[in-house]
């Protein structure tokens, strides 16, 4: 109902894939893209092509298909679709609209809304990007039944992240729940919860220029972590392993720096534990690295890189200034959990 009320309003809609959204989420529009014969262009699956070869082949495509101002892209993938149609929308005739239609748990909660856009370049990530919102965002949890249970517990890793920042009580509430059974579990609650903290939070802040980094707990060291694995083999961490180990890194700094309670410290190792396999990689002998990349942060002001940290569970704090000492203390907690 939604899309032809958009094919009405537009010159042309083309739908953006992946490889693995159109086998398993296309064929949901098959009846709407037989009747407008909508175009389909599709690009490699995986965070590996979102890059600038990818979107000037979404350009070419574009170019082709002749689409004008008034055209419409329609994102059908997860966030690393979305980054990069989103980004190859914003700069097409100087920018066309585009919709998300988030597939994978991790876009569902997060990814797909907040306005940013971006792709990788080389080894450092999101560095190529733009502030730009989607003109509807259209989430469906039917698409998460054929997510691999690896995608959808990367999604939990932002989920988490929320509740650690903004709101105690959906931390319980996800501590409560029986989270290994996919299957079975009712995700309407959990995305809303998530968007609505996220997107209270972009609302008072859409730029980043203040209370917005608080978004970035657990991933300043998660990024570094993430862009390291993947440096020889794209694809083999993703996105929320690398954030869940960021986030443990950081509330751990938060332990030291912002006295954030040890209880809740045991809580956080005891849940991601059982949830997140532990990255062999996190160690002293590849901090430097880690360093290496941690100074590429977007979130970084004059050579200093900068945290977000927690104070109490529901409680965050952006802009705190961390030693490299304290930085690399908690790496070498972490490579000494059991
Ligand atoms: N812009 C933002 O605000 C924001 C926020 C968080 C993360 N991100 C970005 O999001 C990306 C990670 O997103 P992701 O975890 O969704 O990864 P992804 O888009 O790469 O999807 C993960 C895998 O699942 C497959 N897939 C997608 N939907 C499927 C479905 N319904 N059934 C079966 N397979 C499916 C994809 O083809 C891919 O292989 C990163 O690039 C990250 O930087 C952006
Ligand atoms: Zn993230």
């Amino acid at each position: 109902m939604e899309l032809t009320k958009l094919q009405q309003a537009y010159s042309k809609l083309v739908f953006l894939c992946d490889a693995n959204t159109k086998i398993h989420c296309l064929p949901f529009f098959a009846d709407f893209v037989a009747k407008y014969k909508i175009a389909i262009i599709e690009v490699e699956a995986g965070e590996g092509n979102k890059n600038l070869g990818a979107v000037k082949l979404i350009w070419e495509a574009m170019i082709n298909l002749e689409l004008d101002r008034s055209a419409l892209l329609l994102n059908l993938g997860g966030g690393m679709l979305s980054d990069l149609g989103g980004f190859a929308a914003s700069c097409y005739k100087r920018g066309i609209d585009f919709v998300n239609i988030p597939t994978t748990f991790l876009s569902q909660i997060d990814a797909s809304f907040g306005g940013k856009t971006a792709i990788n370049l080389g080894s450092t990530k999101n560095q190529i990007g733009s502030f730009v919102s989607p003109v509807n965002v259209l989430v469906c949890p039917l698409f998460l039944k054929t997510l691999a249970d690896r995608e959808t517990k990367n999604g939990f890793a932002e989920a988490f992240k929320h509740a650690l920042i903004a709101d105690r009580n959906y931390w319980d509430f996800l501590l409560d729940l029986n989270i290994f059974d996919f299957n079975r579990l009712d995700w309407k609650p959990i995305i809303l919860l998530s968007f609505n903290i996220k997107m209270k939070i972009v609302n008072l802040d859409p730029k980043e220029e203040g209370i917005r980094k608080l978004l970035n707990f657990g991933h300043t060291l998660g990024h570094a972590f993430e862009a390291f694995a993947n440096r020889k083999t794209e694809g083999s961490l993703s996105h929320g392993e690398a954030v869940a180990a960021g986030i443990i890194c950081e509330s751990y700094i938060s332990m030291r720096l912002l006295n954030f309670p040890a209880s809740a410290m045991d809580d956080i190792c005891r849940r991601f534990n059982h949830f997140f396999d532990k990255l062999d990689f996190i160690d002293e002998k590849n901090t430097p690295a880690f360093f290496d990349l941690m100074r590429h942060d977007k979130k970084n002001q004059k050579g200093k890189i900068n945290f977000s940290l927690i104070e109490e569970i529901g409680k965050a704090r952006f802009d705190c200034e961390v030693s490299d000492e304290l930085i690399k203390e908690s790496i070498q907690y972490y490579s000494e959990l059991n």
